[in-house]
């Protein structure tokens, strides 16, 4: 068999979306069975030529521009180039396989456990119900209490984040997306909660801080009990509200008649760590959490809620049988109040995160920081819902060098001001059939941003400021952004400044009514999804003009209607539904999946992303049975992903787990932070 070429074992999954349906109804309220929200006639304006910015200096291979990236490496590695010049010599083929990527990649596969390449060795850091603070009793599955739970590691743990602390000890701030109570507690009835199982669900929502250590001895990373930094932030915690919304009339309830201090923060999928050192956090599927979003009768506020896909009726979780803003009818301006970026200082404990209403209100995926030339910072974010958009903001002012107290204090206002931008495409290819190589060898065209709101001035006709601010979606519907295949993560490659943003699928696009394929979203009935990639013009991140082209159209390989950005697609990994993005110091992109929908557990892939090698994707791990993978921190030879949702299959339970990932044995199954590395490699050295 050639090298990285991967035999695809077909098998059947239980869901048509790839995803459990128990997966479907927690994580996101079951939104795919509902219609896209996403009604608005901003039509696909069609694939035009427009030569809206010069096409020459795209994808210059190896171009590298002086720019800081978010992120930058967190745990060292200044030795693991020549690692892996030595390693490939060795191995005789130093100029077959980019930096960064010498491993063989695991084959596609269903077991009840992370499986990692040849050489590597893992071990599960800290997982759901290990102790977060100082007194955190021990974890009893069977006597599990809301006072314990906000002491310990909350459930589903997304994003992960590093944040140097000293020495070897780091910061590790995680999401903790959603709560999944028919699996957290044995006899559960959705129809009637107890007050005790809801509050255990607002404690294990959220994020959590831990400060883990490294040996650089072995590699092993392992998280500290520590007193100063470890902290618990849930669906009760205290939220400043920032930017130009705060102490909107849209956000004042009976609880908060300032609009300004917010409770919790939910559903909170995937993140960035910002050059200064703070972690963004994307709160995603809101609208699950209230009830009786359909029963509004003003007609104004019923059009703005059926646009963020608010339901009818009790919510999933009946929180609101325990607290009254969790219903819109009792308390209609509550949810208003999630759906933003939140941004958390993990080194300043004792300050209350902050919501950032510059930003927007949407399902936020999430938000990555990029240092523009002229140190403006530009966040680019995903809102994940069918048929919605891509958005950037560029920061009024620029970021400040530095860690010192003064260049912090300046650089967490960055994102309070500023320019919030969506994005419209236009394919080059007027002869474009779904699913087919467009005749110029490539899906690819120009595109622009299109501004919202800066400050307190709205770009939106019939739309002040404020309103672009809470209700983004219907501004954006308006000026005609480009309606997406679920954007998931989007983020600038921080060795050159192109940006990648992962579509992770849309099942509805084509259907009767929907929108169908253009050259940037090419498949109807999109249930694999792609990557995309592109180049704001001059290579200025604040450039309001871009070219793009897909660097992935996933699926199997074999399949005519996948891409793997021209390379040789019998010696790649097959891909399905690529969902968080990360790079590593070489400039590799690194990419998780959430739905796996050839028949294989969810997977970590890698590719070069110029050069002979770009489109060579590689699978380094899958994670065991019915999980997702997120959060990837990549270093040199080091890895940390998050093992979300473990043994979420449709016919489990508390009461009947069918997976028992991490602790084996009978045990049910837990999500987890997983570190995975090459012993023995010089790891910060
Ligand atoms: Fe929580 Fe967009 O996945
Ligand atoms: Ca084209
Ligand atoms: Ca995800």
């Amino acid at each position: 068999m050639p090298d990285g070429r991967i035999d695809l074992p077909l098998l059947t999954t239980n869901h048509p979306l790839g995803r459990q349906a128990v997966t479907c109804e927690y994580r996101c309220g079951n939104a795919c069975s509902h219609d896209a929200p996403n009604t608005s006639g901003n039509a696909y304006f069609g694939d035009v030529v427009r030569s809206i910015v010069s096409r020459r200096g795209m994808l210059k291979a190896g171009a590298v521009l002086a720019v800081a990236g978010a992120g930058a490496a967190a745990l060292g590695g200044a030795a693991a180039a020549d690692d892996d010049s030595a390693e490939q010599a060795e191995n005789g083929d130093r100029h077959r396989r980019p930096r960064g990527m010498d491993f063989k990649p695991v084959a596609p596969n269903t077991a009840d456990q992370v499986t990692v390449p040849e050489g590597y060795v893992q071990s599960v850091v800290i997982g759901w119900g290990d102790a977060v603070l100082p007194g955190a009793p021990a974890f009893k599955f069977d006597e599990q209490s809301a006072a314990a739970q906000a002491k310990q590691f909350g459930f589903n743990n997304d994003f992960c984040g590093l944040v140097p602390l000293w020495r070897d000890q780091y910061l590790m701030v995680s999401n903790h997306e959603y709560s999944t109570e028919s699996f957290m507690f044995k006899g559960y009835d959705s129809a009637k909660p107890t007050e005790e199982q809801v509050k255990i669900g607002w404690a294990a929502h959220g994020m959590s801080v831990v400060v883990v250590e490294r040996d650089r001895r072995t590699g092993k990373i392992t998280p500290k009990l520590d007193r100063r930094y470890n902290r618990r932030i849930t669906a009760t915690s205290t939220f400043d509200v920032d930017g130009p919304a705060a102490g909107s009339d849209f956000l004042k309830t009976k609880a908060d008649p300032t609009g300004r201090k917010v409770l919790g923060t939910l559903n909170n999928c995937a993140g960035g760590v910002t050059p200064w050192g703070t972690v963004l956090s994307g709160e995603e599927n809101f609208n699950q959490y209230f009830a009786n979003g359909k029963d509004v009768t003003d007609p104004a506020t019923k059009a703005r809620l059926a646009r963020y896909g608010l339901a009818s009726g009790p919510s999933g979780r009946k929180w609101e049988r325990f607290d009254d803003r969790f219903d819109v009818v009792k308390e209609p301006n509550e949810v208003n109040r999630f759906g933003w970026i939140v941004e958390v200082d993990p080194l300043e404990p004792g300050e209350n995160p902050v919501k950032h209403t510059a930003l927007g209100r949407f399902k936020h995926e999430g938000a990555n920081i990029h240092v523009a030339r002229d140190g403006r910072v530009v966040a680019y974010m995903g809102d994940d819902e069918r048929f919605d958009y891509i958005y950037k903001f560029v920061s009024k002012e620029r970021m400040r060098p530095g860690n010192s107290r003064y260049a912090r204090a300046h650089n967490k206002k960055l994102l309070s001001e500023g320019t919030l931008y969506v994005a419209q495409f236009t394919g080059d290819s007027p002869d474009f059939t779904p699913g087919v190589l467009p005749a110029d060898g490539a899906y690819d065209g120009v595109g622009k941003w299109i501004p919202l709101a800066a400050g307190d001035k709205s770009f939106v006709d019939g739309f002040t400021a404020e309103e672009v601010y809470v209700f983004t979606r219907l501004a954006a519907d308006k000026v005609g952004a480009t309606k997406m295949d679920r954007p998931e993560d989007v983020e600038a490659n921080p060795r050159t400044g192109l940006v990648y943003a992962a579509l992770t699928n849309n099942t509805d696009r084509g259907k009767p009514g929907k929108e169908g394929p253009t050259e940037i979203n090419p498949r109807g009935l999109n249930r694999h999804g792609h990557v995309l990639e592109w180049e704001e013009a001059g290579g200025d991140n604040t450039a309001l003009t871009f070219s793009w082209r897909l660097l992935l159209v996933c699926g199997d390989p074999n399949a005519s209607d996948t891409y793997f950005g021209g390379y040789d697609k019998t010696q790649v990994s097959p891909i399905s539904c690529p969902d968080n993005l990360a790079f590593d110091r070489h400039g590799n992109l690194w990419i998780s999946t959430d739905g796996n929908q050839l028949g294989s557990n969810d997977g970590l892939f890698a590719t070069a992303t110029s050069g002979p090698e770009r489109g060579h994707l590689k699978q380094f791990l899958t994670v065991s049975t019915g999980a997702e993978t997120c959060g990837p921190v990549i270093e040199d030879k080091f890895v940390l992903v998050s093992v979300q949702h473990p043994g979420e299959l449709d016919d489990a339970s508390a009461d009947n787990p069918l997976a028992h990932w991490p602790d084996g044995g009978n045990s049910q199954p837990r999500s987890a932070v997983v570190a995975v590395w090459k012993p023995g490699h010089r790891i910060g050295s």
